[in-house]
């Protein structure tokens, strides 16, 4: 195929046609008897009938070709430690980590959560459950104990998977206990708890006939190969919690045989990784990133991946391009907050390495800025590729195509739609298309592509509600972000359109965020928005009425509120104590005035406000920061 254009245009013209030819890059035990079934709009079934397995394509499908090539390597800059596995030990240690999990009655299709820190550990357990076709739910090591409760109930699981700490920046951070606080508060507890002790809490406690030790139980398991479940193509294969507009996390439900062929096709047609090359993705387990481009797609692809446990600026800031040079890395994807943070550093620091084997750096998750991808580029002296998803998608939805064909890259653009995607530009009132250089919001007219979610776990009614309803009359996925279309087919992306804020490429709900300071028991309300950061792209802004001004609350209580809620990660910049918050006359508090103001711009339209005197008050309290 010559062009992107002629690619991007047949993968839609001729739909079926076009993921028929993508489904023979992995392998099916039986194969499909129909590509789609989209006879219940929005829900879309691809490759129906066939059946397969996520784990066998990532390892057993390789160890004849490439049993003795390094699978995954595990570097970790925190406890100055690092393991490799050839595709025959990976799949040795996941079989035996299967084997523990069905020793302790572990079954296909029951959810099993993994709390767990970057270590090989966590991968082994994540193709563990594709194996066994259990779903797994990795939860992200930094959200506090009522998160991960909450996430505990919606899942249900059977089993979870923890360690007895991780390390950030030097410090411990004791993820079996926070397990321990979560499972109090959970009405759903598992049977089992299974933790991998690293030695980084002596002190850990157990829980009797409830925990399990890894080690203990890695001993008494007998080491026979533990077969692969085929799964028809569009069984669950994981669950990962996504923040949106609400205050409840949805479960975005992924399938087997769309999601192994869309990850596949992605390595080809934009990735451009090799079988044998490596791939270092800079991203955490716990995100979309983690699950596509640190574990699975790699090892689809027969490569090396790399799994990091550690920061990019410690030991100093030339570890991840020392990485590179030294595992002559080919493909790697990171996020602009990481590039952010190490533009302010030496440059030096990128001279230092021998980056010759690096065809691309990828970056997602967040708004690449046009002088940071200027500064990336001319560094590294490698195209820098800013590409666009969410965890919904699973896999690229805006993107340059090196592997299709080398369009010139323009700053600060993820490029154009992705094969498979049909994106349209919408009108956020009238929902009809914009024109080239108008804003309009990014969707996509289903159905949507293999690899995409397949519902809200447990809730198919709240997956049309949330992503179909966003304009009237018409069956349209709404990805929530603002775009923009120039002359020349390049697409940029301008921010949410919703009340989910980036921080750090993290995403986060300003009402979950809401919700964890209201649990301070002296506030009575609050607005949460998400100020403009240099570094961490987006932070959150609190203002709160207090319920008793007499008694004294500080910042830092409500601060550490949220900590122990949500998890650091969504603790706000600052917390303002307001007597009111301004609201519309029908009670909608005006966020989005209250973010202009907060950012130095103009407040906007301010006729509906119920009492000015509030927006006053936001005002000086900025004022006074
Ligand atoms: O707002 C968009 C932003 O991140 C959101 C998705 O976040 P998450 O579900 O964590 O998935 C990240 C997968 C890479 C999007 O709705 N976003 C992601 N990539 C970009 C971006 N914003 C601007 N430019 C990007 N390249």
């Amino acid at each position: 195929m010559a062009t992107y254009a002629a690619f991007h245009r047949r993968s839609l013209e001729d739909r079926e046609g076009f993921w028929a030819e993508q489904a023979q890059l992995i392998h099916w035990h039986k194969p499909f008897n129909r590509v789609l079934d989209y006879s219940r709009p929005p829900f879309a079934r691809w490759f129906v009938g066939g059946e397969t397995n996520l784990c066998h394509n990532a390892l057993d499908r390789h160890l004849a070709a490439r049993g003795k090539q390094k699978a995954l390597v595990w570097i970790s800059t925190e406890v100055d430690k690092s393991r490799s596995f050839t595709y025959e030990e990976l799949f040795f240690e996941v079989n035996r980590v299967a084997a523990m999990m069905k020793s302790l009655g572990v079954k296909q299709g029951e959810r099993v959560i993994i709390y767990m820190p970057m270590i090989p550990e966590a991968v082994f357990a994540m193709l563990a459950c594709a194996r066994l076709g259990a779903i797994h739910s990795v939860v992200f090591g930094g959200f506090a104990a009522a998160s991960l409760a909450a996430r505990i109930d919606d899942a249900r699981p059977a089993l979870m998977l923890t360690a007895d700490g991780g390390s950030r920046m030097g410090k411990h951070v004791l993820y079996k206990a926070l397990v321990d606080e979560s499972l109090k508060l959970a009405r759903h507890p598992p049977r089992k708890v299974l933790i991998f002790r690293r030695g980084l809490d002596p002190a850990m406690a157990s829980v009797r006939a409830r925990d399990v030790d890894w080690a203990a139980l890695e001993r008494e398991v007998t080491l026979t190969d533990v077969p692969c479940a085929w799964l028809e193509s569009n069984q669950p294969s994981y669950i990962l919690y996504t923040s949106g507009t609400t205050g409840k996390p949805k479960g975005v439900q992924r399938d087997v045989g769309g999601y192994a062929v869309a990850l596949a096709a992605s390595m080809q047609h934009i990735f451009c990784g090799e079988p044998g090359e490596t791939m270092f993705t800079t991203s955490d387990i716990g995100w979309v990133v983690g699950h596509s481009y640190i574990v699975y797609a790699p090892l689809i692809a027969g490569m090396t991946t790399i799994l990091y446990e550690g920061v990019p600026i410690r030991p100093d800031a030339g570890i991840w391009w020392k990485i590179v040079q030294e595992h002559k890395v080919a493909v790697m994807f990171s996020a602009p907050t990481a590039v952010r943070v190490l533009k302010k550093q030496d440059p030096a620091y990128l001279k230092k390495y021998d980056l010759s084997s690096l065809k691309h750096l990828f970056l997602a998750g967040e708004p690449l800025d046009e002088p940071t991808h200027v500064w990336i580029t001319e560094s590294l002296g490698r195209p820098v590729i800013d590409h666009y998803w969410q965890t919904e998608t699973g896999w690229p939805l805006l993107s340059a195509h090196p592997g299709v064909e080398n369009t010139p890259l323009k700053m600060g653009s993820p490029s154009f739609p992705v094969y498979g995607y049909d994106v349209r530009l919408l009108h956020e009132i009238t929902g009809n298309e914009v024109k080239d250089g108008e804003k309009g919001v990014v969707t996509i007219a289903p159905p949507l592509p293999p690899g995409c979610m397949s519902t809200v776990w447990g809730d198919d009614q709240r997956f049309v509600d949330t992503y179909f309803k966003d304009f009237k009359n018409q069956l349209i996925y709404s990805t929530f972000d603002w775009g923009i279309r120039d002359k020349d087919g390049y697409y940029f992306i301008l921010g949410r359109t919703d009340d989910v804020i980036n921080v750090a490429g993290h995403r986060l709900g300003t009402r979950e965020i809401e919700e964890a300071v209201s649990a301070h028991p002296n506030i009575a309300e609050c607005a949460v928005v998400g100020v403009a950061d240099p570094i961490k792209g987006q932070m959150p802004l609190a203002f709160a009425v207090l319920k008793d001004a007499s008694k004294r609350t500080t910042p830092q209580e409500v601060m550490e509120t949220v900590d122990k809620q949500l998890g650091a990660i969504a603790r706000p910049k600052a917390v303002h104590f307001v007597t009111l918050l301004p609201k519309t006359r029908s009670g909608k508090t005006l966020r989005r005035s209250i973010q202009a103001l907060a950012e130095g711009r103009d407040p906007g339209d301010l006729t509906t406000i119920e009492d000015p005197g509030a927006l006053e008050q936001i005002r000086q309290s900025l004022g006074n920061q």
